[in-house]
C-alpha cells in the first residue's frame, strides 16, 4: 500500500471487530492512530499496547461535542489528521409494527447521524489543511433488507447515500469520501448469529463463497479506499459480501 506511513488516522468503533482490525493494519504501516469508542477498559489496553503511536478517546459518536473534542485531541497529540474511518455502529432490532420509537431513534442515530457529525468535523479540519480520505462502514443491509432490520438497513442506506454527497460537496477540497459495505462478518456483533449452526446454514445458502467474512477481510478494502492506489475513487460503495449480494436469482447450476 502506497505512501500511508507518517501519516494521522481516526477509527471510530475501534475497541472491537472491523474497527479494530483497521487499528492493527494503520499502526502495522506506521501510521498514527487515534480510537474512538465507548469502551473505556479497551481503550486503555490498546494504549498501553501501542504507546505512542495510538491513543484512545471515549467518544460517543452521536454527540457532536465528542466527535469535534476527538478531531481536536487527534490532532493536538499527532499535528494533523489524514484518514477517517468511521466504523462504530449497533443496534436495536424489531419488527416495524413493534419497534419502539427509541429503539428506532437509537438505531439511526448511532449509524447514521454517528457518521454524520463525523465526516463533518473530520472533513472541517482536512478541507483547511489539504484535504484528506474517508472510509465509512455501511452494510449490505443498504441494498439488502432483513427481518427486524427496518432501522438498521435504512440508516445503512442512509450511510451510503451520505457518502456521496460527502464525495459531492469535498471533493473540492481533495478529500475523497467512499464506504464499504459489508455482508456477514465474524465480529462480537453478530455473535448471536454465527453461534447458531441452523442461522449459519441458512446463511451459507446465500453466500456463494459459504461462511462469513473474518472481520480482517473488512480491513484491506477499507485501507485500499485511503490509499494513493485509490486516488481517483471517490463516492463510491464498495460491496465486501463474498459474493452474497449477487445470489438471489434461484442456483440454476443444480439443474444443468
Ligand atoms: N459484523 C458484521 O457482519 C457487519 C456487517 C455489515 C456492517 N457492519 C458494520 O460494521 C461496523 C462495525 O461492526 P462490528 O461487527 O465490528 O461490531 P463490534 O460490536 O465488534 O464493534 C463496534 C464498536 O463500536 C463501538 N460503539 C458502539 N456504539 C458506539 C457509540 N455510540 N460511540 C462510539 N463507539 C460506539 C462499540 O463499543 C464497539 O467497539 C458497524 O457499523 C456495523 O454496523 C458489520
Amino acid at each position: 500500500m502506497s505512501k500511508l506511513s507518517g501519516k494521522v488516522a481516526i477509527v471510530t468503533g475501534g475497541a472491537s471487530g472491523i474497527g479494530n482490525t483497521i487499528v492493527t493494519r494503520l499502526i502495522n504501516a506506521g501510521i498514527k492512530v487515534a480510537v474512538a469508542d465507548l469502551n473505556e477498559q479497551k481503550l486503555k489496553e490498546l494504549e498501553e499496547q501501542h504507546k505512542g503511536n495510538l491513543i484512545g478517546c471515549v467518544t460517543n459518536v452521536t454527540v457532536e461535542k465528542d466527535i469535534e473534542q476527538l478531531v481536536q485531541k487527534t490532532v493536538d497529540t499527532f499535528g494533523g489528521l489524514d484518514y477517517a474511518f468511521n466504523v462504530a455502529g449497533a443496534s436495536r432490532s424489531g419488527l416495524i409494527i413493534e419497534q419502539s420509537e427509541e429503539d428506532w431513534d437509537f438505531t439511526v442515530d448511532l449509524i447514521l447521524k454517528g457518521v454524520f457529525l463525523s465526516v463533518k468535523h473530520q472533513a472541517r479540519y482536512m478541507k483547511d489543511h489539504g484535504g484528506g480520505a474517508i472510509v465509512n462502514v455501511a452494510s449490505l443491509n443498504a441494498h439488502v433488507p432483513m427481518f427486524y432490520g427496518a432501522a438498521y438497513s435504512s440508516a445503512k442506506a442512509g450511510v451510503e447515500m451520505l457518502t456521496k454527497n460527502a464525495a459531492l460537496e469535498l471533493a473540492q477540497y481533495n478529500i475523497r469520501v467512499n464506504a464499504i459495505l459489508p455482508g456477514l462478518v465474524s465480529t462480537p456483533l453478530t455473535k448471536g448469529l454465527t453461534d447458531n449452526k441452523e442461522v449459519v446454514n441458512a446463511y451459507k445458502e446465500r453466500i456463494p463463497m459459504r461462511r462469513p467474512a473474518d472481520p480482517d477481510e473488512m480491513a484491506g478494502p477499507a485501507l485500499f479506499l485511503v490509499s494513493d492506489d485509490a486516488s481517483y475513487v471517490n463516492g463510491t460503495g464498495l460491496v465486501v459480501d463474498g459474493a452474497w449480494e449477487v445470489s438471489g436469482y434461484p442456483d440454476l447450476s443444480k439443474f444443468i
